[in-house]
């Protein structure tokens, strides 16, 4: 299996900047988060660009879920984009480093202590429930404010007639057959209430279920309308594609041998038998390969093209960008992921090295799973290797990543990983494109054992400046 990373130039020139980085990881310790914040502007730029394109009111709101680091942050207020809070405390950071209440959105599940600081900061707010709804109403009540509290309401049952998709249960929003209390609500409490439209963020990358929950949506701006309100914006949420390799040729390849290893129950290539959701029955494959493509054609702003220029045959055959124009309704995205496309990088130390009982060179890191993962999701992307003095080209050698928690479970990925030239003790292995989610989702402290420090590197006249993360502010370079 090879599975090179698509590394930016930035990133690129620090890794061939071997001293640098072992300082670096001398001076920070391991595992060590370097974030690059500065290239989200041109994932903000080609997500404009296509606003433009489709002459359509577009609004970006930086889904913060998906890194912790402040620069990212400071970064997209920096570029005048706003941001998706979904707890407490991320509203507290998005405050404490600038951004204003008309600038952020409140997502997810929201406790009272969150619902109470965004309503004294006016931020918009996207209802998950019509519980919260009424304990939106009610805190506001309690307020004294001049503002109406602005909302939208998070929708999850969209249906078709034309086209067969699996309407899976959603836990987040409501469905349509609670829309009539909805709006009841909304219409009794017109005095404090500032509906400003519709949401949904589906957990796919699957281009026609949005397609198929922005013409439901479309729709329901009419029904909005004959009752008198005058919600004015979609909001799609995030989930735009990433790749984070160089070759579409090693992904299909590697997953073929993937596939054919477990077929052939032939452990040489995961550890115990991993089988990533596939079983063999009868000689055959069956079941869904639970891995996420690493390698992607179609990324990013380009996602969005592609939902806006779709032809909707509900509304004869024309594009979704045309229809939203038309109608002057605004689009919201919540970009994460895909804003932190070449964002971020996870480095960490080689502890030891060990041989496994079938002969495979096991190395022991300076992290853990949880420094790396979301949830169980395996990345299928290989780390660079960096050796301090020049190391002559081996066979390849196949190897295991260990974590550093007193957990059987503990290895950074079940699948093997290939080397071309033989890793030591003291030596660094770079993940590269970890800034979303990867990289502080799921860390933790388990066994009192460090989270990643984080740090930043900007480039300026072909020099690296670093700073600690919180201690970075784009306005003052
Ligand atoms: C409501 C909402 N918006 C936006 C996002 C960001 O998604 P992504 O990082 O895939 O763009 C998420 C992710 O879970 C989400 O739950």
């Amino acid at each position: 299996m090879k599975l090179t990373p698509k590394i930016d130039e930035k990133i690129q020139k620090l890794l061939c900047d071997k001293n640098f980085v072992f300082d670096l990881m001398n001076a920070f310790g391991s595992p060590l988060n370097i974030i690059f914040p500065e290239n989200i502007k041109q994932n903000i730029n080609n997500f404009q660009e296509i606003f433009k394109k489709h002459r359509i009111v577009g609004h970006i709101y930086y889904a913060h879920k998906c890194n912790k680091s402040s620069a990212i942050a400071k970064e997209a207020l920096y570029c005048g984009i706003n941001i998706d809070v979904a707890s407490l405390e991320e509203l507290k950071h998005a405050l404490s480093i600038g951004f204003v209440g008309n600038h952020i959105e409140a997502t997810g599940p929201k406790n009272n202590e969150f619902i109470i600081l965004g309503l004294r900061h006016n931020l918009l707010f996207n209802v998950d429930n019509l519980l919260e709804l009424e304990t939106i109403i009610n805190f506001h009540k309690k307020i004294i404010k001049k503002e109406k509290t602005k909302i939208l309401i998070r929708l999850n049952d969209f249906s078709s007639e034309s086209e067969k998709f699996i309407n899976r249960q959603s836990r987040f929003g409501i469905s349509k057959k609670e829309l009539s209390i909805f709006f009841q609500m909304v219409l009794d409490n017109q005095d404090i209430l500032d509906f400003v439209g519709f949401s949904f963020h589906l957990d796919t990358v699957n281009i026609k279920e949005k397609i198929i929950a922005i013409e439901n949506i479309i729709l329901l701006f009419d029904k909005a309308y004959e009752l008198g309100l005058n919600p004015s914006r979609i909001n799609i949420g995030g989930g735009f594609k990433l790749n984070y390799l160089a070759s579409s040729k090693e992904w299909d390849a590697s997953i073929s041998e993937l596939k054919e290893a477990i077929l052939n129950n032939d452990s040489d290539i995961t550890w115990n038998h991993a089988s990533f959701g596939l079983r063999v029955d009868n000689g055959i494959l069956k079941g869904n390969l639970n891995l996420s493509n690493y390698y992607e054609n179609n990324v990013k702003e380009k996602v969005l093209d592609e939902i806006l220029s779709s032809k909707s045959s509900k509304f004869q055959n024309r594009m979704i960008g045309e229809i939203l124009s038309e109608n002057m309704i605004e689009l919201m995205i919540e970009p994460g992921r895909s804003l932190l496309d070449q964002v971020g990088i996870n480095i960490t130390k080689i502890v030891y090295t060990k041989r496994s009982l079938q002969g495979d060179l096991l190395i022991g890191l300076d992290m853990n799973r949880t420094n790396l993962l979301i949830g169980e999701q395996e990345m299928l992307v290989d780390p660079i290797l960096i050796s301090k003095e020049e190391q002559e080209e081996s066979a390849t050698i196949g190897c295991y990543l260990l974590g550093n928690l007193c957990l059987e479970s503990d290895l950074i990925f079940k699948h093997k990983i290939f080397f071309d030239t033989i890793p030591k003790v003291g030596d660094l292995l770079v993940f590269i494109n970890t800034a979303g989610y990867f990289m502080d989702f799921n860390e933790s402290k388990t066994i009192m054992q460090n989270i990643a420090r984080k740090i930043v590197l900007t480039n300026e006249n072909n020099k690296f400046n670093c700073y600690l993360d919180e201690l970075y502010e784009p306005l003052k370079k």
